[in-house]
C-alpha cells in the first residue's frame, strides 16, 4: 500500500510473470517468448451498490490480480487457457462463437468480441495463444472478472498494435460483463482496475464517470482481506435482483424527487415519505442506498481530514447496512466482520463487492497487523471448523506489460 517499496512489489511480480511465462512454454511450446502482463483486482472500500444507481464509490487496485501471457500467431486462431481451469477455447478469429458458453472464458471472450467489432478487423486480425493465470481468489469479490477483462482488452490492444488506452479498456470489459456474460454491473470494477494508483484510493463518482485519486495514508493504514470461502455467482441472478429492485424503488421515489436523475440523488429523507408507495422489500433496499451515499461522502470527509476512525465507523456502518437492508450478507462474512471490530486498532470491516459470499475488507493501523489473521482464524474455526485465508494488500498501478 506504500509507493515506498514499490520497486520490491515491482521485482515480486516480475518472478511471478516469469514462471507464468515458463508454464506458458509447458502449455504451447518453446518459441519466441511469450508476452507478459499483469492486470489487478480491486476492493471496493466505500459505496457498496451506488455504482449502478449513480452513486460515489471508493475502490483501490489491488497488487494481485491476472497474468496473461501471450504470443502472436501467424494465423487467425485464437486459443484460450488457464492455469486455473481445465477448459480450453480453440477458434477462429473470422468464425468466433455467437454466444457466450457458461465457462470461465466468456469473459476474455467477450472482451475480444468487443475489440474486432469495434475495429473493423475481423478479416485481418492476428490470432494469438494465450494463458491466463494469476493470485487473485476467483469470484470472491475482488473483481476477478474485471482484471481479466481489462487485462485481455489491454493484451490485445497491445497485440492489435492499438494504444492500450484506459478508457477502451474499460469500455471493452463492460461490453464483456453486461453484454456478452449478462451480469448487469455498474461501471466500478473496471475503472477500479485501470485507472487506481499506488498510495491512493479511486473516487469515482458513478453517474458522470468523473474520478480523482485521494491519499491513503499507506503509513498508518493498511488493508486486509479475508475469504469467507463461500462463492455464488453473480451471473445466476442474485446481483441483477438487486439491480432490478433498485431500478423499481428509483421508479416508485421518483414523483417525490423529480429532480433525481439517478437513484443516488434522492435524499434518504424521501425514503421516509415513500413507504407505502415502496413497500417494505423496496424501502429496505432504497434505504441501503440513498443512506450509503451519505456514509460514503462523510467516508471521503474522514479520509481527507485523516480521522481513521471515523472512516472506519462508516465502513463497519455499511456492512450492517449490506446485512440487514440489502440482505446480501452471509453468516461467515458477518462472522469476520464482527470479529474483525474485537482486535485492537482496527478501524472497521464489511464485506466487499457484490456480497453473497466473497471477503470481508478490513481497514486497520499498520502496526495492528500483528495477530490480525491468529485472531480472525479463531473466531472463524470456532463457529465453522475451518480457518478462512487472510491476505494483507498493497495498492496498485494498474494493467502493464512487463518486457
Ligand atoms: C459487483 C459489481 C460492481 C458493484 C459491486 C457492488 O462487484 O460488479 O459493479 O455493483 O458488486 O458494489
Amino acid at each position: 500500500m506504500t509507493p515506498l517499496g514499490a520497486q520490491e512489489q515491482e521485482r515480486e511480480l516480475e518472478e511471478l510473470l516469469v514462471e507464468h511465462a515458463e508454464r506458458f512454454a509447458l502449455r504451447f511450446g518453446r518459441g519466441a517468448p511469450a508476452r507478459r502482463f499483469f492486470s489487478p483486482g480491486r476492493v471496493n472500500l466505500m459505496g457498496a451498490h451506488l455504482d449502478y444507481n449513480g452513486g460515489p464509490v471508493m475502490p483501490m487496485a489491488l497488487d494481485r490480480g491476472t497474468f496473461v501471457a501471450l504470443r502472436p500467431r501467424t494465423d487467425d486462431r485464437i486459443e484460450l487457457a488457464s492455469t486455473l481451469e481445465r477448459e480450453t477455447l480453440s477458434t477462429r478469429l473470422s468464425d468466433l462463437p455467437r454466444a457466450p458458453a457458461g465457462r470461465w472464458f466468456d469473459y476474455p471472450l467477450g472482451v475480444i468480441v468487443r475489440l474486432l467489432g469495434e475495429q473493423g478487423q475481423e478479416r485481418s486480425a492476428i490470432g494469438a495463444d494465450v494463458l491466463f493465470g494469476g493470485n487473485l481468489p476467483i469470484g470472491a469479490g475482488l473483481s476477478s472478472s474485471a482484471s481479466i477483462c481489462v487485462g485481455t482488452a489491454f493484451a490485445f490492444r497491445s497485440l492489435w498494435g492499438r494504444a492500450p488506452d484506459p478508457m477502451a479498456c474499460i469500455g471493452a470489459a463492460l461490453w464483456s460483463e453486461r453484454e456478452w456474460v449478462g451480469v448487469q454491473c455498474g461501471i466500478m470494477d473496471p475503472y477500479a482496475v485501470a485507472l487506481s494508483r499506488p498510495g491512493h484510493v479511486l473516487w469515482l463518482e458513478c453517474k458522470d464517470a468523473r474520478y480523482q485519486h485521494l491519499p491513503l495514508d499507506a503509513n498508518e493504514l493498511m488493508v486486509a482481506i479475508v475469504d469467507s470461502g463461500i462463492r455464488r455467482e453473480l451471473a445466476k441472478g442474485d446481483f441483477n435482483q438487486r439491480v432490478a429492485e433498485c431500478r423499481e424503488a428509483f421508479a416508485r421515489l421518483r414523483p417525490l424527487a423529480p429532480e433525481a436523475q439517478v437513484l443516488c440523488d434522492a435524499p434518504s429523507s424521501t425514503v421516509d415519505l415513500a413507504l407505502e408507495r415502496l413497500g417494505p422489500l423496496l424501502t429496505k433496499r432504497a434505504r441501503h442506498v440513498t443512506r450509503e451515499v451519505e456514509r460514503t461522502r462523510a467516508a471521503r470527509a474522514a479520509l481527507l481530514a485523516g480521522d481513521h476512525a471515523e472512516l472506519g465507523r462508516c465502513i463497519s456502518a455499511t456492512h450492517a447496512s449490506l446485512r440487514d437492508l440489502y440482505e446480501v450478507s452471509v453468516p461467515e462474512l458477518d462472522c469476520i466482520a464482527e470479529a474483525a471490530l474485537g482486535h485492537p486498532g482496527v478501524f472497521g470491516a464489511r464485506l466487499t463487492g457484490a456480497g453473497f459470499g466473497g471477503c470481508v475488507v478490513v481497514l486497520l493501523q499498520r502496526k495492528a497487523r500483528a495477530g490480525l489473521a491468529e485472531h480472525l482464524e479463531g473466531e472463524f474455526a470456532r463457529r465453522f471448523g475451518r480457518t478462512p485465508p487472510v491476505f494483507f494488500f498493497r495498492s496498485d498501478a494498474g494493467p502493464r506489460e512487463f518486457s
